[in-house]
């Protein structure tokens, strides 16, 4: 479905030509927020299947448009780790701070316990970046896991959205390199290089294993830049703690790298009966355990794969074996795909959040299909549980 795949490409473009970036949704009161930025990666596959030139012509300038976006402004953030070298990362931040139109009940009543305006006005903002981020919501968000009113997203460094602009950022000088645009190839290598140099400085945790979401906290800051504190790293495991795995890794200790990430995912709880769960807590909301939700059970797949080592194979069609079977049990059971599972056991779907779990979704066709075309059917997947 090529022209299909352009066609999606082509509207995502439209909205960052007219608003700076890609919206929430393609409706007027998604205009104050994003979305985790993968409009590059998709450029990217779609050019590898088609060798469309005038599409990657047509896309670079909103590419760059989006990549100032999230390097500029409330979206950028400065940190000096403990070698004194200064470093720049990105963060969720909805440029709202009201209810979400489309939750406007919900986020009121969420908002009523705080006794003053100002701090409504903080947590509706929280609220809508939770939504930027994909993962609404999330005890990954909150200081207290049990009162969605501590959700903090604006005051967290994540892993995995400054793991998708590396990937932003490699896809661009590649883009451009394909069009000519040297110089702006060399500007987005180095970018990389910076990026992948931030998120091993501040996020990789060597004793886990495992690249970790960063708290910033006003007591570090001095002129705007915060300073690195190991014990400000959030030390719980999360499915996004993964997602570097996803983006090529340039260091040369990779497969040391990789050796230790596959341990760590296999020992942290989070790989279930039925795939990986996107954290440990269970707090009800639709985010956390014992939700797994498509796009990371692909992403953490497919990084695994891209490590070349033969344990990380392994484990990627481990995963694979396990979230299939779900899925095609659950179908059998229920006659629908459904957005999300529940990973404790094999042919159930998930459950939690604020609005009934959906059916027919296309993350999980998707996600499906990519599974089947890397693996086949595998034969040691039986159609029951
Ligand atoms: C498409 O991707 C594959 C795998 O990464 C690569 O080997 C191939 O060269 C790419 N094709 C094009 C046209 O870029
Ligand atoms: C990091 O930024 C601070 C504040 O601007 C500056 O004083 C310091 O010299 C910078 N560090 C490096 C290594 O450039
Ligand atoms: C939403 O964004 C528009 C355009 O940037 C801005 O004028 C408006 O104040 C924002 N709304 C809120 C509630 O922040
Ligand atoms: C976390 O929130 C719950 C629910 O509001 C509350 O009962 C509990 O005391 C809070 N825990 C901490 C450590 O503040
Ligand atoms: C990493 O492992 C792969 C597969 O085992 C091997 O081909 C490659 O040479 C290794 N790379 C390094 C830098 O050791």
């Amino acid at each position: 479905m090529y022209e299909t795949a352009k066609g999606i490409v082509t509207n995502l473009v439209s909205l960052i030509d007219q608003f700076g970036y890609v919206l929430n949704g393609a409706r007027a009161y998604y205009s104050n927020r994003s979305q985790p930025p993968v409009l590059a990666t998709m450029i990217v596959d779609i050019f590898n299947q088609t060798g469309d030139l005038n599409l990657v012509r047509r896309s670079l300038p909103a590419l760059l448009k989006e990549n100032h976006f999230w390097n500029s402004g409330i979206h950028k953030v400065t940190i000096q780790d403990a070698q004194g070298s200064n470093h720049s990362l990105s963060r969720y931040y909805a440029m709202w701070n009201k209810p979400r139109p489309e939750s406007s009940t919900i986020d009121s009543k969420t908002a009523s316990v705080l006794p003053n305006i100002c701090e409504k006005r903080e947590l509706y903002r929280e609220l809508a970046s939770a939504a930027e981020s994909g993962w609404d919501f999330s005890s990954r968000w909150m200081s207290n896991g049990s009162d969605l009113t501590t959700t903090s997203t604006t005051s967290i460094l994540p892993v995995d959205l400054n793991a998708f602009l590396l990937k932003m950022e490699l896809d661009i000088a590649f883009l451009a390199n394909l069009v000519g645009e040297s110089s702006t190839a060399s500007h987005f290598t180095e970018a990389a290089q910076n990026r992948q140099k931030a998120i091993n400085c501040i996020f990789w945790n060597a004793e886990m294993g495992q690249w970790l979401d960063y708290w910033l906290t006003n007591s570090d800051t001095s002129e705007d830049i915060y300073k690195w504190e190991d014990l400000h790293q959030n030390k719980k495991s999360f499915a996004s703690n993964f997602v570097p795995l996803w983006t090529e890794n340039s260091c040369s200790d990779n497969n040391i790298t990789t050796q230790k990430v596959v341990q760590s995912l296999m020992s942290s709880g989070l790989l279930q009966p039925a795939g990986i769960a996107m954290t440990l807590s269970n707090t009800g909301q639709q985010w956390d355990f014992p939700n797994g939700w498509p796009p990371l059970q692909h992403i953490i797949i497919e990084g695994l794969l891209r490590s070349g080592l033969e344990e990380a194979r392994t484990l990627a069609k481990d995963i694979a074996i396990r979230w299939l079977r779900t899925n095609y049990v659950t179908y059998k059971k229920t006659g629908a795909m459904h957005e999300k599972y529940d990973v404790t056991k094999c042919g159930a779907y998930g459950g939690g959040g604020e609005y009934m779990s959906q059916t027919g979704f296309g993350w999980s066709n998707g996600v499906v299909l990519a599974l089947l075309e890397e693996f086949g059917w595998p034969e040691d997947l039986k159609i029951d549980c």
